[in-house]
């Protein structure tokens, strides 16, 4: 597919874990925050975002990206659908972290919030989930028309219809159980993930150590576009690592059936920071 670009080597385990200690041990208490100042907070962060060079370039790649999605409407064939349909019909975000204390969260819900405008996804189908959120901050999701899911579904959706996953800076076992959900070519063709590249993490981590704990992210890899992020964002811990990958439909039909077969879910660490299996 034209305009894909293989995203370079970033930072890998060690910032990301990093950045997951800083957003936990660094913030202000949430008893200090309200709900009305987080409200304001989220509004002036998208406010900001939606009028950066950053956010129209983003918007340009996302809209290309879905019109390269297999729809699932009937009438529209893809890069040719109705007039005003909403071609992706929903938007899951997983690991979105504590905005109301961390600004590299805030800026994640920001592009959000922005793009759900954008991309016109009725506000009721973007749905979300943190087993970290802070009730406060389900509010907060609330009073934007949100959803926030109830149940740590630990990212095993499996999806019916064109679907964005959201989900910055997640561990790769949240990765590997999405693609786990979603198995197979007629799943996969319509599912976005925007989320660390999986290039960097087969580039980065040993093979051996990937092959054992997101088996799933190496065997998928070679075959999903990875199309990165705008450069020009003003804090470089946001969106560092984050791309969006797709999955074309005749790429994927044209694996063949063992491929698909077989597929088993690992036994996570214990001591895994990045994911909090349900209880
Ligand atoms: C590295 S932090 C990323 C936070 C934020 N997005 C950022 O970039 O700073 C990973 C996030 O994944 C969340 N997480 C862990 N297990 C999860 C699960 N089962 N479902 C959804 N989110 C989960 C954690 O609570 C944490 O907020």
């Amino acid at each position: 597919m034209d305009g894909f670009q293989v995203v370079s080597r970033k930072k890998g385990k060690k910032a990301f874990v990093a950045k997951l200690n800083r957003s936990e041990n660094k913030q202000q208490s949430p008893e200090n925050i309200s709900e009305t100042a987080t409200i304001r907070r989220v509004i002036t962060t998208r406010d900001s975002l939606h009028c950066t060079d950053f956010y129209a370039d983003f918007r340009d790649k996302m809209k290309g990206c879905v019109k390269n999605i297999t729809c699932t409407h009937s009438g529209c064939t893809n890069g040719n659908h109705s007039m005003g349909q909403t071609v992706l019909d929903v938007i899951v975000t997983y690991g979105l972290g504590n905005f109301s204390e961390c600004l590299i969260a805030r800026y994640q819900l920001a592009l959000l919030l922005a793009m759900r405008e954008d991309l016109k996804v009725p506000p009721n189908d973007v749905l979300l989930y943190d087993p970290k959120f802070f009730p406060l901050e389900k509010e907060v999701l609330k009073s934007f028309g949100l959803q926030v899911l109830s149940e740590n579904e630990e990212a095993k959706r499996t999806c019916e219809k064109a679907t964005l996953f959201y989900m910055p800076h997640c561990g790769k076992s949240l990765y590997n159980n999405l693609l786990y959900a979603n198995w197979s070519p007629d799943r996969l063709c319509h599912v976005i993930i925007i989320g660390n590249s999986f290039t960097n993490m087969v580039q980065n981590l040993p093979s051996s150590s990937l092959k054992r704990s997101a088996p799933l992210i190496m065997k998928i890899e070679p075959f999903t576009e990875e199309v990165v992020f705008p450069p020009n964002f003003q804090y470089d811990d946001v969106f560092n690592d984050t791309v969006i990958h797709i999955f074309l439909k005749d790429k994927l039909m044209s694996l063949p059936a063992e491929f698909w077969e077989n597929c088993s879910l690992p036994v996570y660490d214990e001591d895994d920071l990045e994911f909090i299996p349900k209880s």
